[in-house]
């Protein structure tokens, strides 16, 4: 998280100004979903990139490309800060975009990181992820800052964001699959789960389920929100006034089919999306 005085001083960043906020697809509404409940006040423009989705099985330089063109995106909305909701972005991209972007940015690693590190009692760590996030290490790493005496094991569960994509959030083949990824976690004796894919919150009943009540399910976007919170009071940049209704105060955009991503988001975001707009992600 960079919250540069100069960029928050220059007068180009309006408390008012909404908040940007992107992720590969749908898996950052559990973000914007704690946004809206944590800072209620804040305007949103999120981006999925749908079209592209999923990141986690690609490289570095593909995801960091596809990163970059999105925050150019947000940039013309004039946002206050961008929200990387995306783990695979925040592990290959963050830094790269924070140096070639003045906007303050938070993403989902650290909050995430910060909070496991907190509540483990036997110091056995889980991480489920996309290929690329636990393939970079990146939680290990933040982990290990905090607390050098905890071991982490990471299991990357690829099959697990088309299912979330195709709706699949409670279902028998979510269940047969959830169980074949997290048992030998089970098996090393974990108490302390990082969730660390925006996606997989949307089937926390089922890994909780599998996983027991002996083990405490970390939401990144849970932390996030509360992190974004945190760095917008610090700043003077928290919103304290509702926006004026009728003041387009959540807008969505997708780079494929607008109308499978409403009823997508309109199943888990109860604020009533009525709309999301197409746009040509790759000309930016
Ligand atoms: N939701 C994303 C994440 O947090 C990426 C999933 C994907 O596109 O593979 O990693």
């Amino acid at each position: 998280m960079t919250a540069t005085s100069n960029s928050i001083n220059n007068g180009r960043l309006h408390r008012d100004a909404p908040i940007g906020v992107f992720d590969s697809g749908v898996g950052g509404l559990t973000v914007v979903r704690e946004i809206m409940r944590q800072i209620p006040n804040e305007k949103i423009i999120y981006f999925g990139d749908t079209a592209r989705v999923p990141y986690g099985s690609k490289s570095r330089e593909t995801v960091t490309r596809f990163s970059r063109q999105i925050v150019r995106f947000l940039e013309t909305f004039q946002v206050k800060t961008i929200v990387v909701a995306c783990n695979t972005a925040s592990a290959y991209a963050l830094d790269i975009l924070e140096q070639t972007s003045d906007i303050p940015m938070i993403g989902v690693v650290k909050p995430g990181a910060r909070m496991a590190a907190e509540v483990t009692k036997n110091g056995r760590i889980g991480v489920i992820a996309t290929e690329a996030t636990i393939g970079s290490q990146i939680y290990a790493e933040y982990i290990r800052k905090l607390n050098k005496n905890v071991a982490i094991y990471g299991k990357a569960c690829p099959l697990f964001v088309p299912l979330v994509e195709e709706g699949l959030l409670e279902d028998p083949v979510t269940d047969e699959i959830a169980r074949r990824y997290l048992t030998e976690l089970i098996d090393i004796d974990i108490d302390t789960l990082i969730l660390g894919c925006t996606h997989y919150p949307l089937i926390r009943s089922t890994l909780g389920r599998i996983m027991g009540s002996g083990v405490t399910l970390v939401n990144p976007a849970y932390e996030t929100a509360r992190e974004l919170r945190g760095m917008l009071e610090r700043t003077g940049m928290l919103n304290e006034e509702p926006p004026r209704l009728g003041g387009n105060r959540y807008q969505f955009y997708v780079s494929d089919k607008a109308d499978k991503f409403v009823t997508f988001a309109n199943s888990i975001i109860k604020y009533g999306i009525l709309s999301a707009k197409t746009i040509p992600i790759e000309q930016y």
